[in-house]
């Protein structure tokens, strides 16, 4: 076979703000690759099913001599994410041809790796593994409610949040990736969901999941609303600034507070984020604050999360909300969708079904 196009995802400029569409990335189709010719030496080589487009990578898209939670995007090389694909060959004896994997690849549509770690930015917890998959579910789940996003979801009710059948759970950016899995979670696990979101199509979709109060962060004034639908016992927050502080002056007495994430500050540098005003309340509420990094919990629940999710999905009792851009030409606008909330659910990349 001759070579064949092997179309990436580079990097082109660290954007000031909102990431642009055009300008930050750039769709290349200059390299060609040998499919059947290409050297292994003891490697192997993947195909790319799907890509995750997640609200983190905004912050490697900085400077690369400044620090951030994850390494940045190099300029004009392939960004890094999490992706999955099917091995189309191998002289690895622990990824065979047609296995299926995930973990942190290059956007391009071939990938070779000379080990599982190849894309890993020597973080072990984001190499590469081969997939099971027994209901036979769509591959591009693996980026979405089979993958980092579900698991966070999954984690978020566990220890962290220590929840409690009956409990008032407040759930930020509730209708995205992380947000629409926990919120059916949550509803599931018996505690009464207040979620907030940003557009009333939105707003109906968390009333159909179960939620009992639903806020539409550009209409409603969250501190009214939360007002009226709390105290709030547990609120896992993907937000920060204004929510997180009106969530704080409607906490319940010991409730708990899990900072996931905090979505309206990405866009701009630390010192322009909103200031909450009123940390003072989390000792009067007695408020336990915590972290959670997905990472951090894969010890203690990641087998669990594999022999009870997928069973969920294939049985309906969870429902997989996607917003599917087709091919890494889309990444851009995808991309800004997402962070800007113009997207529901999990925004994924499709490079092929199979
Ligand atoms: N700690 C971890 O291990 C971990 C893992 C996964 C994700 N996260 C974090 O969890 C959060 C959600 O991630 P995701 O993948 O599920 O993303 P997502 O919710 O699908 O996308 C982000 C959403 O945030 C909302 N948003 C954007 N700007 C906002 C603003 N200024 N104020 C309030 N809401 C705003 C938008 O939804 P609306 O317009 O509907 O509000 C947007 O769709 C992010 O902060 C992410 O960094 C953390």
């Amino acid at each position: 076979m001759s070579p064949v196009t092997n179309a990436r995802l580079l990097f082109r400029e660290i954007p000031s703000e909102l990431p642009d569409p055009v300008s930050t990335f750039k769709y290349d189709t200059s390299e060609n690759i040998d499919i059947d010719g290409f050297p292994l030496h003891g490697g192997f080589l993947v195909r790319a099913l799907a890509f995750s487009l997640d609200p983190y990578m905004r912050n490697r898209m900085r400077p690369e001599d400044t620090e951030g939670d994850m390494p940045a995007f190099l300029l004009n090389k392939v960004i890094t994410g999490f992706g999955v694909g099917v091995v189309i060959r191998s002289e690895s004896p622990d990824f065979l041809v047609g296995a299926h994997v995930g973990g942190f690849m290059s956007y391009q549509e071939y990938c070779f790796f000379g080990d599982a770690a190849a894309s890993a930015l020597a973080m072990p917890a984001l190499g590469l593994t081969v997939l099971e998959n027994p209901y036979n579910l769509p591959w591009r789940y693996f980026v979405g409610n089979l993958g980092m996003t579900g698991q966070t979801a999954y984690y978020a009710l566990k220890d962290v949040s220590e929840p409690q059948k009956g409990e008032t759970i407040f759930i930020s950016a509730a209708a995205g990736a992380v947000g629409l899995m926990l919120v059916q979670l949550a509803v599931s696990q018996g505690l009464r969901v207040i979620a907030s979101c940003g557009s009333d199509a939105k707003a109906g979709l968390l009333r159909e999941l179960g939620a009992a109060h639903v806020i539409n962060r550009k209409t409603d004034d969250i501190f009214v609303e939360l007002k009226k639908a709390g105290p709030i016992d547990i609120f896992i927050d993907h937000v920060g600034g204004i929510t997180l502080e009106a969530a704080i002056e409607n906490a319940a007495m010991h409730a708990r507070f899990v900072i996931c994430g905090a979505v309206s500050t990405y866009n701009g540098p630390m010192s322009d984020a909103y200031g909450v005003k009123n940390l003072w309340l989390v000792n009067r509420y007695r408020i336990t604050i915590r972290p959670l990094v997905v990472i951090d919990w894969h010890e203690k629940y990641l087998s669990e999360f594999y022999k009870t999710v997928p069973e969920e999905i294939a049985a309906g009792r969870l429902k997989c909300y996607e917003s599917v851009y087709r091919g890494l030409q889309s990444a851009g606008q995808g991309f800004k969708d997402m962070l800007t909330g113009a997207s529901t659910g999990k925004t994924v990349i499709v490079i092929s079904e199979e």
